[in-house]
This record gives structure tokens, C-alpha cells and sequence, in this order.
């Protein structure tokens, strides 16, 4: 067995394979913290409230973070901003433990192979991803497991481009960042994250609006579209201009980046996006339009959107895993073999 871990600025899914279906386990990526002595005994003894006692404060986390912290008029907080640990949240370690232990669950034997998502550097901020990397992966091998990062936009391909070989651009636009890599098959020839993603949208639109940022947020993942046309001047409205801002500001990095790297003319490749910030009606065919305007020196054959943007990273991971261990077997055997030989 294998798994693939999807660590998110929002949310972190694991994915493992149950026969032929794929199975998902899913946590939002907050917490909140409250005053043990404000707290009914019993509300917690709800076996499944994951939840820290430290000294006198309580620390509930993940899903059910927000239902407490409206119950207790409380801010939920977040272990990560931007793709990576949080440098002004000191508690972010200890809750991510827990959340991930909950989605991955016991290894099912030891040092089973588990590939987790990393962001690339983002090219637009001197965030460095390799302490966040890092910290992960000593933390998920003392679980039992045998933890490999994964770059985010390489996942994408491993969940998507299967089928095409894993040749193609794939670009996942999370809360914290847009990730986005070009492989050939399987290899990067080039990837990179920018900071900014959903959580950059809704704050540009709650700040244009003077909406509190929840409500931005709810407003957008509940039934918002990018049909450009309504509510101009509301939250919907605002949501949409900062919408079309973010994917020109993708589109024009990745012009940028493929005339650094590069990359071969000629090529002909699909491109597949995915990523929670993908989800409304109108994406694709917005992203599509901006990019036939874009001057991308190669070509594309196409504009695809993931059936399950949320799912797609921990999905690629697990194909990742899944793939590399039966290497490991194959190889296995054969150095077994060599070492009866010597
Ligand atoms: N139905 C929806 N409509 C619009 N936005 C949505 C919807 N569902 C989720 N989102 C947004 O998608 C983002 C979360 O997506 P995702 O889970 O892919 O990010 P993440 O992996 O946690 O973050 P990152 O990869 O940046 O670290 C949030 O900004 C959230 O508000
Ligand atoms: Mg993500």
C-alpha cells in the first residue's frame, strides 16, 4: 500500500487505494483555541472532535474548528498562509500533527510510502518552502511512514495528464498560492508557485468592499460564477474583477517563466487546471479565453478542468507513491537476489 498527502493552506486530504476506488480523507487546515474552563466536558467527549488539552486551553482542530469557534465567538487561526507553515502562528506545528495523523491514519506497515505535496519557491515573494518541506517530512516519517515530497504542479500531472503521457502544463490554484509546472513525460522542465491564490482574492475583494474576508469567502464558494454579469459593485462584482486579475497575473508569470527556462518551441501540450480556487462555473472558460490572448511561445491543444479540483494533488500523490513502491518491489527483488549472489 502507498498514500498520497495533500498539505494545503485550506485543507489536507489524504488519498489512499481501497480496491479499485479511490478513498479520500479530508480536514480543514484551522483551529481554535479556547478557555478550558468555558467548555462543557462532555462537547468534547464527542469522540470525533480532534482536539489538544494544554494546561488550561483547549485547542479544537480542523473541521470542527469553525462550528466551536462560532459557538464560542472565537477566530478560527491557520497553521499555514501562503503555501507554507506560518511564521507568526507558533502553534502551527503541533496542530498540523494532528490533523495530518487523523487524515493518513497508522501506516499499514512500516515505513509505508507516503508522498506529500510541497509547493515550488514562489517567484513572486522570498518565502523559501524548504523549512516548511522539511519540517513535514521529519514529522510524517515519525509516524512510520516514508515520506517524499511531491511538487504540487507535478501532482497535478501525475492525478491528470495520465493519460497523456504526463506531458502537459498543470496548474492547481489553491487558497494560498497557484502552483504550476510543465512536464514532459514525467519530467519538470519547469515549475513555480505564485503567492497568491483564493485567500488573495477574497481578501482584494473584501477590502474593496468592506466586507468581513468570511463573508467574502462564503459568498464565493457558495453558488458564486464568473459570468461577468451581475451585482456590479457588490461582493459578487469584486470577486469577479479580482477573478480575471489573478489568472492574468498566472498567464503572465508563465510567459515570463518559459522565455527564462527556455523551454523547447514546438512543443504541442495540454493544459489541465484544478485547485479549490478553480470551482466556479465559468473558470475554465475564462481561463481558456485569457489564455488564446496570451503570447505563450508553444503550443496548446487544450484546456481541461479536473472533475474533482479538490481531490486532484492528494490523487497524484497516491498515483506518485503507488508507482514508486512498486519500483522499490521490482528493484527489491533484484538486489535480494544480487546480494544471495555475492
Ligand atoms: N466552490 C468553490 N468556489 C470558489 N472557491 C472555492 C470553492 N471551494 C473552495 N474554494 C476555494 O478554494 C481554495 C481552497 O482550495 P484548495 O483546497 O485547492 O487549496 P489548498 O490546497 O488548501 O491551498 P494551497 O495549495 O494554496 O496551499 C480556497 O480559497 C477556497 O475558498
Ligand atoms: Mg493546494
Amino acid at each position: 500500500m502507498a498514500k498520497g498527502l495533500d498539505v494545503g493552506t485550506m485543507n489536507i486530504l489524504s488519498a489512499q487505494q481501497d480496491g479499485n476506488d479511490t478513498v479520500f480523507v479530508q480536514q480543514r487546515n484551522s483551529f481554535v483555541e479556547i478557555d478550558y474552563s468555558d467548555m462543557a466536558e462532555q462537547m468534547l467527549s464527542r469522540s470525533e472532535v480532534l482536539h489538544i488539552r494544554k494546561d488550561d486551553k483547549v485547542y479544537v482542530v480542523g473541521d470542527d474548528a469553525l462550528n466551536f469557534a462560532n459557538i464560542f465567538n472565537r477566530e478560527t487561526r491557520r497553521p499555514m498562509q501562503h503555501g507554507i507553515l506560518s511564521s507568526d502562528e507558533k502553534s502551527a506545528i503541533p496542530m498540523m500533527k494532528l490533523i495530518i495523523e487523523q487524515v493518513v491514519g497508522e501506516p499499514d506497515h512500516p515505513n509505508e510510502k507516503l508522498y506529500f505535496s510541497s509547493p515550488a519557491d514562489p517567484i513572486d515573494s522570498d518565502l523559501s518552502t524548504l523549512y516548511h518541506q522539511k519540517t513535514l517530512e521529519s514529522f510524517i516519517d515519525d509516524m512510520g511512514y516514508d515520506a517524499e515530497p511531491i511538487n504540487e504542479g507535478m501532482a497535478v500531472i501525475y492525478s491528470e495528464l495520465a493519460d497523456n503521457d504526463f506531458t502537459g502544463l498543470g496548474i492547481s490554484f489553491g487558497a494560498g498560492m497557484t502552483n504550476v509546472c510543465l512536464a514532459y513525460y514525467a519530467v519538470p522542465v519547469m515549475k513555480f508557485s505564485v503567492a497568491r491564490g483564493g485567500d488573495w482574492v477574497d481578501e482584494q475583494a473584501a477590502q474593496a468592499t468592506g466586507t468581513p474576508v468570511d463573508k467574502v469567502t462564503s459568498i464565493k464558494e457558495d453558488d458564486f460564477e464568473l459570468d461577468f454579469e451581475t451585482d456590479v459593485g457588490g461582493v459578487e462584482g469584486a470577486l469577479s474583477i479580482y477573478y480575471e486579475n489573478l489568472l492574468d497575473y498566472v498567464i503572465e508569470r508563465i510567459v515570463k517563466e518559459v522565455d527564462e527556462e527556455d523551454v523547447e518551441e514546438g512543443l504541442d501540450v495540454p493544459v489541465v487546471v484544478t485547485g479549490g480556487t478553480s470551482s466556479p462555473d465559468g473558470f475554465e472558460a475564462l481561463f481558456r479565453d485569457h489564455l488564446q490572448d496570451a503570447n505563450i511561445p508553444f503550443s496548446i491543444s487544450g484546456v481541461s478542468h479536473a472533475d474533482e479540483p479538490l481531490y486532484s494533488v492528494a490523487r497524484g500523490g497516491l498515483v506518485a507513491a503507488r508507482s514508486d513502491e512498486e519500483e522499490q518491489a521490482a528493484s527489491g527483488g533484484a538486489e535480494a537476489e544480487a546480494a544471495a549472489d555475492e
